[in-house]
């Protein structure tokens, strides 16, 4: 018996945020094949919603978290910027219409021939975290406008970006004085308190660092313009590796946000624009993938336990990458709610032993009568998804997408 229109009870939305759009539900039972779906209605709303709550802060996507280009007209078309992390993404943001101006190369990690073609693309602004990238950006972009990004912890992210950028609040004034000599303009400061933060007290962290540079670069006669908070703000639909809701502090993340820039805005020597590059916050919650049921297996283990392993047509190399730290909210649309469930180990379809739910991961329950191409969907998987596609993973295609309207228009 299917129920091809009815969404199940309370297992995967236990949380309002949970909860797709109609839209999304409807492009989700309308679709026979393996797709991405994008609800450009709920990210714009989502943009429009963060705006609201931080009007002092102007917004950048991270292109990096859904480079679709549907996805970066609709953000332009509400006046977003962007930032990128290579000339291609640079291009690629280039081409909706935003002034180059509204777009920064955000990544501290560029070749000398990347700084160059930024420049030519006409990007002038540049993150930096070391004296020798600051050496390069004035050899490769003369005159450009660098922002120095603090380090920070991690602690208390999904993904902590930790060691591999970043500088230490004593070296960021060392590096845009080196700037300052070196003719580029010690434009501003940045941070990243890492990708999908769930505590408040990380942004509060920052926030020190970020006062205590300003102190440091004033007394050294710099006077930067502009603060860039990055990205790290949370999507609102997650399932942690137990199956639990993440449930992030939203609002105490805004508030502390909100304080924080009112803090630097009264110590700093000159007016500070602020500036954040969300990725995840704007697309994860509006995006989902439809995949399918490949095999549903009971196997005994070499320890003698037996294991119920369910293996989707999709995975970690095509369009759920994310599960080394989540569950991803799966819903069976064919099956009922109260059908009797088993519970089971999550896996893709490739040869790859880190296609699946690790061994710090809780078992999902899953109807127990699933049969091979029955649809799956994986909801609050729209972030990072299309940016980790494998280009044919053991012949496996690249999930292809869709984007959808309220209206129907695709
Ligand atoms: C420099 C920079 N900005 C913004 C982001 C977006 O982060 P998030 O998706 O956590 O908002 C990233 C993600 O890696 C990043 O490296």
């Amino acid at each position: 018996m299917t129920h091809q229109n009815e969404l199940p009870g309370a297992t995967p939305f236990d949380t309002p945020s949970a909860i797709p759009s109609d839209t999304l539900s409807a492009a989700l039972a309308a679709t026979d094949r393996d797709r991405i779906l994008f609800d450009l209605d709920g990210i714009e709303d989502r943009y429009a919603d963060l705006r609201r709550e931080l009007p002092q802060v102007a917004v950048r996507f991270a292109v990096k978290a859904c480079p679709v280009d549907e996805v970066l007209a609709a953000l332009a078309g509400r006046g977003a910027g962007f930032d990128a992390a290579s000339p291609q993404e640079i291009a690629q943001a280039l081409r909706t219409g935003v002034p180059v101006g509204s777009v920064h190369y955000g990544n501290t990690v560029k070749s000398d021939r990347s700084i160059a073609e930024a420049h030519r693309l006409g990007v002038r602004d540049f993150a930096t975290d070391s004296v020798a990238d600051v050496a390069a950006i004035a050899r490769h972009a003369p005159g450009a406008r660098v922002f120095c990004r603090l380090a920070t912890s991690g602690t208390g992210a999904l993904w902590g970006l930790s060691r591999k950028y970043g500088c230490s609040v004593r070296d960021a004034p060392v590096v845009l004085a080196a700037a300052r000599a070196a003719g580029l303009t010690p434009a501003g400061l940045s941070v990243h308190v890492g990708s999908q933060q769930m505590t408040a007290g990380a942004w509060r962290e920052a926030f020190d660092s970020l006062a205590g540079v300003l102190t440091a670069l004033d007394l050294r006669g710099i006077h930067p313009d502009h603060v860039n908070l990055g990205g790290g703000l949370p999507a609102l639909g997650y399932l942690d590796r137990h199956g639990q809701p993440l449930d992030p502090p939203l609002d105490k993340i805004l508030a502390v946000i909100r304080e924080g820039t009112a803090r630097l805005q009264e110590a700093a020597a000159r007016p500070l624009d602020f500036v954040m590059e969300p990725g995840r916050h704007l697309v994860a919650d509006h995006g989902a993938v439809r995949a399918h049921v490949a095999r549903l297996t009971t196997r005994q283990q070499p320890g003698g336990e037996r294991e119920n392993w369910l293996y989707l047509s999709c995975g970690k190399f095509n369009g759920l990458y994310e599960m080394d730290a989540l569950q991803y909210r799966l819903v069976f649309p064919t099956h009922r709610p109260d059908a009797p469930r088993v519970p089971a180990v999550i896996a893709g379809p490739t040869c790859d032993g880190d296609d699946a739910y690790g061994r710090g991961h809780g078992l999902v329950q899953v109807p127990e009568a699933l049969a091979s191409g029955d649809p799956v969907w994986a909801l609050s998987a729209g972030a990072y998804a299309t940016s980790y596609l494998t280009l044919g993973f053991n012949g496996f295609p690249p999930l292809g997408y869709d984007c959808v309207r309220r209206s129907g228009d695709r």
